[in-house]
């Protein structure tokens, strides 16, 4: 993993190469919800931490030019091949262009790229909370607490707008973590907001928060456990052209004690201490 849990930047490693890649199975797995399963032959590089993402190129034409950034949700090495999980919304060109994909499709995609997650200390409790695509990078998250059998520190709140845009997370037999789901119709799970079932949790000293979705919802979790809980962090969205430090279009401004600065979504995150971040942080994600 890259990142201890002291480290308030959270340093980013430099930027990968392009890497080639093949669909294994490309299924929606609820309203407007795609699982994309990529198989990389010969991966020579380290795996990557769980909070990384990936810029995806959609098209080879051009249109659209710029790659699209997604959380990784899934890595996996069978011997020297690589299988990496993204699971992406469709909202636009580009995500459309992605639901065309199939078996044996080649895509290439940048990176692993960003900073990661930063592991919990040993005796610490971890509450994940997801808001709609924010779930993907704390699938991986919660994946790698199980994988190394700190699964029972965990659990994991999901919240979507209805059943239909809802990951059935029963799917998903290697989770292996407690969670607790909620719609804002309550059609499944309780019904209300994610932010509700943090409310209901118990959030004590020994307590990591990590988030990531909507910026409102990361802004009222942020609100909710400042002060509450031992760290709070959260994975950024920003718009992103470059994904790799160059052209500064994903910057957000942040706080270190009483100076305001400007820091890279794609390169310095896009994971955050909640330390660093304030209202206007998350205004601008
Ligand atoms: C670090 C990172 C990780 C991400 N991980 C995931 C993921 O795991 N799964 C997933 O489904 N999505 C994820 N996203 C969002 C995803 O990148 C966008 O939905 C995607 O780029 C949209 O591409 P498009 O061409 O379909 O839409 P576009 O045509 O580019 O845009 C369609 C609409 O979506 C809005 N939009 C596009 N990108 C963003 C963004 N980054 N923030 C806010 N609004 C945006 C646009 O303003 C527009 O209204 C992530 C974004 C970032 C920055
Ligand atoms: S997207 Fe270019 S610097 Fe972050």
């Amino acid at each position: 993993m890259t990142a201890g849990h002291d480290d308030r930047h959270c340093a980013a490693p430099s930027p990968s190469a392009l890497m080639e890649a093949e669909v294994l199975t490309n299924t929606e797995v609820a309203a407007g919800l795609w699982r994309l399963r990529l198989g990389m032959p010969q991966w020579s590089r380290s795996e990557p931490s769980p909070g990384q993402f990936v810029m995806v190129r959609v098209s080879d034409d051009g249109d659209p030019l710029l790659g699209r950034p997604f959380g990784i949700a899934g890595f996996w090495l069978h011997g020297p091949t690589a299988e990496m999980e993204i699971i992406f919304r469709v909202v636009g060109k580009g995500t459309g262009f992605m639901t065309r994909w199939s078996s044996g499709s080649p895509v290439r995609l940048l990176g692993p790229l960003g900073n990661g997650f930063p592991l919990p200390p040993l005796g610490s409790r971890c509450i994940l909370v997801a808001g709609g695509v924010g779930l993907p990078p704390l699938l991986a998250l919660a994946r790698s607490l199980e994988s190394g059998g700190r699964g029972g520190d965990v659990l994991l709140l999901y919240g979507e707008a209805n059943r239909d845009r809802m990951l059935d997370l029963d799917t998903l037999p290697d989770l292996g973590v407690r969670f607790a789901t909620c719609t804002e119709d309550g059609s499944c799970g309780r019904e209300g907001l994610v932010t509700d079932l943090l409310a209901a949790a118990e959030i004590g000293e020994d307590s990591l928060v990590y988030a990531c979705g909507p910026a409102p919802m990361m802004r009222a979790v942020h609100e909710r456990v400042s002060g509450r809980c031992l760290d709070s962090f959260y994975s950024l969205e920003s718009r992103m052209a470059c994904g790799f430090g160059v052209c500064a279009g994903c910057a957000v401004e942040v706080r270190e004690g009483d100076e305001w600065t400007y820091v890279r979504v794609c390169s310095e995150g896009p994971v955050f201490s909640g330390d660093l971040l304030t209202e206007r942080s998350f205004r601008q994600a």
